[in-house]
């Protein structure tokens, strides 16, 4: 039963034959691309929660979590360059693996967009809020800033932004490649400003002792700032727009992350090097969980005078070594970047749900698309009130971490269905094949399964749970309504002008 219900594969190609889009984007728009996508909360934010858990060796989480998906990568690219259609992971496990998989994958991307928009969201807040205090000296109080176990009530301005963005998707909003290079250039400009400011600075005995919390700190951290690397998918659903795509995709995807590690890296050193990060420890010497009330309660016995307390890490780096409107300029530059990110993750899920309800899956009262807007409004304002709801009450850590899971998850079954279909249609042509596929996937998944495992033992059984009941899901409702199931193989003309999975379409 689990590998039953395979969707043809030419089904599912017959629908991107009838597309004939342009192939105009080269090496440099692709890596563009991938880090518009994919510099967000992850080193803005969540820099301060990876010292947190591995101090200064959070160098070496940066390095580990680049590396898993450098090798993700190389796999991911291979099934969206032959399957260039809407629903990325989801579609090429159904086209491999079934539908049981297809649908597990799909109810796990939920974690990846849906939570990480949440994630993105209360990243936001931070510097928002931080902003307003420092330039207009309006002091935003906690209770109203954030979730009830960081000793808040209501995160607002996280609610508030995620329901802005979920405005804009139901009025038919995308982002174009001009916006999206503006963007870029406003977040490259930040790190790099913050680089130059902070490396000459640093102090060597600042990196002392390198991993106070050992080598299970390093790896925690790995796993939570592999969040910083989500979004280079964004570049594989890019193929069909590509010329060249044996080339250029791996540069791209490649290239977008091995400048995001360079510039992480850097970051991270400058951060640690100027202002120091250790972590706080419990008078047992074990480290405090970041987001929790524990945490609040002992940054504020010190008066947050710490980046592992900041929550806009970079901007406070800034103010702390005597660059005060540096660090309003950062503050702004992640203001006004971060809802693109919130945006295109929001897409994302709208997008899997979509074609995960025009399978039959999911009711599909849910794909209605706006006759005005010509957007899937139902389902983008269902997306958005729970985004909204993440945002508004857990804190940024958690979130990414619950992201990570299911993005990790996602990952590995692709992973897996590139070597599976390497075996079951050797000849069909692909456009872009995994090097050395036989060594790259499976560090690919064992890679996935290393940061997996490192995640906090309350991350993996809310994905346990979560799993849990996406099962009990598919097996009360979507397997019986399922269109393979009953033997509907539909290909929609529409799905070829739907990007796959993250990316708003590039104007
Ligand atoms: N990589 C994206 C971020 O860090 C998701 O915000």
């Amino acid at each position: 039963m689990i590998f039953d219900r395979v969707k043809p594969l030419d089904a599912i190609l017959a629908t991107a034959e009838k597309k004939s889009l342009h192939r105009s984007l080269g090496a440099f728009q692709l890596t563009m691309l991938g880090i518009g996508a994919i510099i967000g909360t992850g080193i803005f934010v969540l820099t301060a929660e990876a010292a947190q858990k591995a101090g200064p060796g959070m160098m070496l989480s940066f390095v580990i979590a680049g590396f898993v998906c450098a090798v993700a990568a190389l796999c991911y690219s291979e099934l969206a360059s032959m399957v260039p259609v809407s629903g990325s992971a989801y579609t090429y496990t159904y086209a491999v693996m079934g539908e049981m998989l297809a649908w597990m994958v799909g109810w796990a991307l939920v974690l990846e967009y849906a939570v990480a928009a949440g994630a993105v969201s209360v990243g936001w807040s931070g510097y928002f809020v931080g902003l307003l205090d420092s330039v207009l000296g309006i002091e935003l109080p906690l209770a109203l800033t954030a979730g009830p176990s960081a000793g808040g009530i209501v995160n607002l301005p996280a609610m508030i932004i995620a329901l802005l963005v979920t405005g804009l998707l139901v009025l038919g909003t995308t982002e174009s490649a001009r916006v999206n290079a503006i963007l870029v250039l406003i977040k490259v400009a930040a790190l790099t400003l913050f680089v130059i400011l902070a490396v000459p600075v640093m102090q060597m005995e600042n990196f002392e002792p390198f991993a106070p919390l050992g080598f299970a700190g390093i790896s925690a951290a790995a796993a939570s700032i592999f969040f910083a690397y989500v979004g280079f998918d964004a570049v594989s659903t890019a193929a069909e727009e590509t010329q060249n795509p044996q080339r250029n995709m791996p540069i791209g995807l490649i290239g977008s992350l091995a400048i995001c590690t360079v510039f992480y890296m850097l970051v991270a050193a400058g951060v640690i090097g100027s202002v120091g990060a250790q972590p706080l420890l419990t008078p047992e010497g074990i480290g405090i969980a970041p987001g929790s009330g524990e945490m609040t309660a002992a940054c504020n016995a010190i008066a947050n005078n710490t980046v592992v307390c900041s929550k806009e890490a970079l901007a406070w780096t800034m103010r702390e070594i005597g660059w005060e409107k540096v660090g309003d300029l950062i503050g702004l530059a992640a203001g006004l970047a971060l809802p693109s990110v919130i945006l295109m993750m929001m897409y994302g899920q709208t997008r899997i749900f979509f074609v995960m309800s025009r399978d039959g899956l999911l009711p599909e009262k849910l794909s209605t698309v706006h006759p005005k807007f010509k957007t899937p409004h139902i389902i983008t304002i269902i997306t958005g009130v729970f985004v909204a709801m993440f945002a508004a009450f857990f804190p940024v850590g958690a979130l990414a971490d619950i992201s990570n899971s299911g993005t990790l998850f996602a990952f590995a079954m692709v992973s897996i269905a590139v070597m599976v279909l390497r075996r079951t249609d050797p000849n069909r042509v692909r456009p872009f094949r995994t090097p050395a596929v036989n060594i790259v996937a499976p560090i690919s998944i064992l890679g996935c399964l290393y940061l997996f495992f490192s995640l906090s033992g309350y991350t993996l059984l809310l994905f346990v749970g979560w799993a849990a009941l996406g099962l009990l899901v598919y097996f009360a409702y979507s397997r019986g309504a399922s269109h393979v199931g009953k033997g509907h193989v539909e290909v929609h003309e529409d799905d070829a002008d739907a990007p796959p999975t993250s990316v708003p379409p590039i104007n």
